[in-house]
């Protein structure tokens, strides 16, 4: 239930999230992953529960977020780039407002061998491809009513490469983290920068990744007008 004082501004907004790391298969026991917990998707995703919104939860494998309260939304568990990708793309002619919080491997196998691969054969030459970028690909196909926002990490040049992902990508919005302070993967605060499609820059002070959620979505219920 909610209480009286519960906010309740996301109402009637379906929003779409990603969050987590993929998995690119190499054999049946193998893959290419990252280290991402998955923290700043579920964050986003409670938060957006909690002011009344339709949340879908496309989650990679993140066996913390598992643990997590995931109750009032639909979470899609996936794999693979192709698989969150595939989960996005029926999702999204009904969504508002696609957070991308993954972390989507770049690079997967072109072949997945069908049987482990033995060493006795030698170390395997793996020749990697690059996996669909999925904020572009929302970004490319959003309507003036859709608001699309992604993710960058960057670790040097940070304002210009987050507003080349942001023109590039075609997304409203991208959130910069900053590695400056020591806030990264797997730690409890974070410190963002926003920028906007319409040039706006909004810095924040480190803070817990729970204010950080807040942060995002005021912003963009602040300034994403006239699609919200
Ligand atoms: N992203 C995505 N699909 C991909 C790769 C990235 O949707 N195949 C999204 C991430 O979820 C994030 C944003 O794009 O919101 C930026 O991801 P990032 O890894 O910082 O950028 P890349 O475009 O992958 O470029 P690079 O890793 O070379 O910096
Ligand atoms: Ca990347």
């Amino acid at each position: 239930f909610f209480s009286a004082t519960a906010k309740t501004d996301l109402t009637g907004k379906k929003i779409l999230i990603t969050a987590g790391p993929t998995q690119e298969a190499i054999d049946p026991v193998r893959y290419i992953g990252n280290r991402s917990s998955g923290k700043m998707g579920y964050t986003l995703a409670a938060e957006c529960r909690n002011r009344g919104a339709d949340v879908v939860l496309i989650l990679g494998p993140a066996p913390e977020i598992l643990k997590e309260d995931l109750s009032g939304m639909t979470v899609i568990k996936v794999t693979s780039a192709e698989e969150m990708y595939n989960a996005c793309i029926n999702h999204f002619s009904t969504t508002d407002i696609a957070l991308m919080a993954a972390a989507v491997a770049d690079y997967r196998p072109e072949q997945v061998s069908t049987e482990k691969i033995k060493k006795e054969k030698g170390a395997p030459e793996l020749h990697l491809v690059k996996t669909k970028d999925i904020l572009a690909r929302l970004g490319h196909l959003k309507t003036d009513r859709q608001i699309v926002l992604g993710f960058a990490l960057e670790t040097h040049n940070e304002a210009s490469n987050a507003l080349e992902k942001l023109r590039k990508k075609n997304a409203d919005y991208i959130v910069m983290n900053s590695l400056n302070d020591g806030a990264a993967f797997g730690a409890d605060t974070n410190k963002i920068t926003i920028y906007s499609k319409d040039g706006a820059q909004f810095p924040f002070e480190s803070k817990p990744k729970t204010a950080v959620a807040r942060d995002i979505i005021d912003t963009i219920l602040k300034t994403g007008f006239p699609a919200i």
